[in-house]
C-alpha cells in the first residue's frame, strides 16, 4: 500500500479584525490507499476544518498536505477548483444537492464541469445510481426522498468524476440507526469493491465496523489512534449498553486499553509493568505522559458519549 494523504504540521488561524481562533495547531496525518480512516474529537477541536483543507475548500495557514502527489497547498485557485472536481468526493451532513433538480441531474453536474460528453454522462449516472441502490428514484428530486435516499444520491455525486478519495464530515449524523448502518455499509463497498480511500468525521461509534483506523484529535491536533480491530472491540462494548449505563466500570476498561496502548505507542514505553506502575504512581517523573494520556482518554470518552444515542 501507498501512502495517498499526508499532512505534515497543518496549522489553520481563523483571523478576524478583533479574534483569533487557532484551529489546528500542527496536526500530522497519513493514510494509506485503500484505508477507511475514522476522525473523531469533541465539538471545536478541528476536524471539519481538517476535512475542508484536505479537500481543498480551505486554505491552510501553514504546513504541507499531499494528497495523490499533489502539493495541494500551493495549487493555484483554478488548479485548487480542478482537484476538488477530479480527486476528491465530499460527503456531508446535510446531503448538500441541489434541491431544484433530479437525482440524476445531481449526479451528472460534476461530469458536465469536467466536459464529459452526454452519452458518457448519462451511461455513468445510470451506473452510479444502481451502485448505490437509488436506480428507482432517478427522477425524483431531493423533497421527494427519505434523508437516506437524499445520502446516497449524495454519495452517487461524490462518486462522479471517479475520484480516490471520499471525504465525509458525520454522513450518518441527520440519520436513523437503520439508515446510518446503511450508509457506512456502502461506504465498507466503496473500500472493498472500488479501492476508494475514505476519511470519515463521526461521533457514530457504528463506524467501528468498517474501519481500518480510528484517529482521535483534540485541540487541533491528533492525540492518539486505535487501529480496526482495538477500535471494534472497544465500540462493542459500548453498543452493548445504552447511554444510561455507560458506567464508570465501561469507560474504565475502556481507558485502561487506552491507557496501554497510547502510552506503548506514543510514549515508548514498552514493558507493561512500568506502564501499570507508571498509571499507579502519578508523582514519577513520567507525570508529563500521565496527563497527556488523561487527555487522550478523556477526549475519547467524550467522542463516545457524542455518538451514543
Ligand atoms: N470560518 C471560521 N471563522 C472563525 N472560526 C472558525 C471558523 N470555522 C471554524 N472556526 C473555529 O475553529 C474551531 C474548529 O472548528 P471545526 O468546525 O473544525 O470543529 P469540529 O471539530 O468540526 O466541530 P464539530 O464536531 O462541532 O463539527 C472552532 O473553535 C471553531 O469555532
Ligand atoms: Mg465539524
Amino acid at each position: 500500500m501507498s501512502t495517498i494523504i499526508e499532512i505534515r504540521d497543518l496549522i489553520k488561524v481563523y483571523r478576524t479584525s478583533s479574534t483569533e481562533v487557532i484551529a489546528l495547531r500542527g496536526l500530522d496525518l497519513s493514510v494509506e490507499e485503500g484505508e477507511i480512516v475514522a476522525v473523531m474529537g469533541p465539538s471545536g477541536c478541528g476536524k471539519t476544518t481538517m476535512l475542508n483543507i484536505v479537500g481543498g475548500l480551505d486554505r491552510p495557514t501553514a504546513g504541507r498536505i499531499i494528497v495523490d502527489n499533489m502539493q495541494i497547498e500551493k495549487l493555484s485557485d483554478k488548479d485548487l477548483y480542478d482537484y476538488r472536481l477530479y480527486k476528491i468526493g465530499f460527503v456531508f451532513q446535510f446531503f448538500n444537492l441541489m434541491n431544484s433538480i433530479s437525482a440524476e441531474e445531481n449526479v451528472e453536474l460534476p461530469m458536465q464541469l469536467a466536459g464529459i460528453r452526454s452519452s458518457e454522462r448519462k451511461r455513468r449516472v445510470a451506473e452510479l445510481l444502481e451502485m448505490v441502490g437509488m436506480s428507482k428514484r432517478a427522477k425524483h428530486k431531493p423533497v421527494q426522498m427519505s434523508g437516506g435516499e437524499q445520502q446516497r444520491v449524495a454519495i452517487a455525486v461524490a462518486l462522479a468524476n471517479n475520484p480516490k478519495v471520499i471525504l465525509a464530515d458525520e454522513p450518518t449524523g441527520e440519520l436513523d440507526k437503520k439508515t446510518g448502518y446503511e450508509i457506512l455499509e456502502l461506504f465498507r463497498k466503496l473500500k472493498e469493491k472500488y479501492g476508494k480511500t475514505l476519511v470519515i468525521v463521526t461521533h457514530d461509534h457504528r463506524v467501528s465496523n468498517i474501519v481500518d483506523r480510528t484517529v482521535f484529535i483534540e485541540d487541533g491536533k491528533i492525540i492518539g489512534s486505535l487501529d480496526g480491530k482495538e477500535t471494534k472491540d472497544m465500540f462493542s462494548k459500548i453498543e452493548e449498553k445504552h447511554l444510561n449505563e455507560l458506567s464508570k466500570s465501561v469507560s474504565d476498561k475502556l481507558s485502561d486499553k487506552l491507557n496501554e496502548k497510547s502510552i506503548k505507542n506514543e510514549m515508548g514505553v514498552k514493558n507493561e509493568k512500568s506502564i501499570k506502575d507508571g498509571i499507579r504512581d502519578e508523582n514519577e517523573d513520567n507525570g508529563e505522559k500521565i496527563e497527556k494520556e488523561k487527555k487522550f482518554r478523556e477526549s475519547v470518552e467524550r467522542s463516545l458519549k457524542g455518538g451514543v444515542e
